[in-house]
């Protein structure tokens, strides 16, 4: 078969405060959301991981209790900067949290402390995303409504935060730059994810997710994965998740090509996760007919008012930078479950011909059969 690769994806049901089954310098990147310290959801989880956590929520010792909680969460930064490599990425993706303790409402700033421990432990921190949410939450008017001077700030936005470990990666090999220009995105994606802001992320992937099971499990869009994943790595990396949830960061690198590890301390998600897996290949059409059809009308666009120079060589339409004319995209063809909670996915490179065939074809995301399962796995996490 032309051109075509093995990914490989295993997911542990294990707590990734201790990730010794992973090599020291072996991750390229990193994407993960952690359980928020101070928000209720996650209280429990935190109290399992150390018992001192209720008894200080107890006895309205908020400060106290969020320390601890972080310091739970260090541990797992700790093995995230042993296991990434040098010039690898780590994004975090946290929200900070407000909750009233014994009268005494406050900001929990859980941004700014993972922030101050991952410096000291000796990350580089690279500039970071807000992530603006659009929220209807019935607490937007939280505190004395209308009234100065006790009413409060609304939390609109997530943070974004975004490690280093070491130095810029090289690419040095003929080998490591080929593959980096295949892995190129589009200029005009590039505007869009490296802007420092990003709006509530919608297009195609956006749905894939049940919302509710989205709330109520945590999970960041796929498209959030999606993004990070070709921002910072490239064909055939290597991307952990050390709180996997519902399995997003698998499902983007399965279907962008790159293996992948997730580490998920609640075994209820299996079914989840692996409905999700199972379910890849559809949405990976789907994706690849998204990005070239978003491309095609910037092209059109792009092209009223400006001439547009460049040609990628192996689809032949036209590009603005001469960065983009390697991209290359593959189309995943298989994926086969493996021992112990591990997967194999196959891809091979999207032909010219293939994809002028792909934009003709009506793509069945089989989104509904997706969502279906999951909510028949919801009664199972007890999410409902
Ligand atoms: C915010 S959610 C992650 C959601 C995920 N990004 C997604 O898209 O579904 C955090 C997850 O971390 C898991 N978790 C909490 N502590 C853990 C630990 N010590 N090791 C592994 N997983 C953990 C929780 O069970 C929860 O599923």
């Amino acid at each position: 078969m032309k051109d075509s690769f093995t990914t490989t994806h295993k997911v542990l049901y294990n707590d990734s405060r201790d990730m010794s089954g992973i090599e020291p310098n072996t991750v390229n990147l990193i994407i993960t959301s952690p359980p928020y310290p101070m928000i209720k959801m996650w209280d429990d989880v935190f109290n399992s991981m150390n018992i001192d956590i209720g008894n200080e929520l107890n006895i309205g010792k908020g400060e106290r209790a969020f320390e601890l909680m972080h310091q739970e969460l260090d541990r797992v930064w700790d093995e995230c900067f042993r296991v990434l490599k040098n010039g690898g990425i780590m994004c975090i993706n946290v929200g900070d949290a407000t909750r009233t303790i014994k009268n005494n409402f406050q900001l929990y700033s859980n941004h700014s402390r993972i922030l101050s421990y991952c410096l000291k432990k000796g990350f580089h921190n690279l500039p970071n995303i807000i992530w603006r949410k659009t929220t209807n939450a019935p607490n937007k008017y939280m505190g004395s409504g209308m009234l100065p001077v006790g009413a409060y700030v609304t939390l609109e936005h997530e943070y974004i935060l975004i490690f280093r470990k070491g130095l810029k990666r090289e690419f040095k090999s003929q080998l490591e730059k080929s593959q980096r220009r295949k892995s190129a995105f589009f200029w005009e994606e590039r505007n869009q994810w490296f802007s420092d802001i990003w709006f509530n992320m919608t297009g195609a992937n956006q749905n894939l997710n049940n919302k509710e099971l989205r709330e109520r499990s945590g999970a960041f869009p796929f498209e959030l994965a999606h993004r990070l994943i070709n921002m910072f790595s490239v064909y055939g990396d290597s991307v952990l998740d050390p709180f996997l949830g519902t399995g997003t960061t698998t499902i983007a690198s399965i279907v962008n090509g790159r293996n992948s590890y997730g580490f998920e301390i609640d075994h209820n998600f299996q079914t989840v996760i692996e409905s999700w897996i199972i379910h890849s290949i559809n949405l990976s059409k789907a994706v690849l007919k998204n990005r070239i059809t978003q491309h095609l009308n910037f092209i059109n666009e792009r092209e009223k008012e400006k001439e547009v120079k460049y040609y990628n060589s192996n689809y032949s339409f036209k590009c603005v930078s001469n960065q983009e004319k390697d991209l290359v995209f593959h189309q995943l063809l298989k994926i086969t479950e493996l021992d112990d909670n591990s997967f194999s996915a196959v891809l091979k490179e999207l032909l010219a011909e293939q994809m002028e065939e792909m934009l003709h074809q009506k793509i069945k995301h089989n989104i509904k059969n997706t969502q279906q399962k999951l909510k028949n796995n919801r009664n199972q996490l007890n999410l409902i």
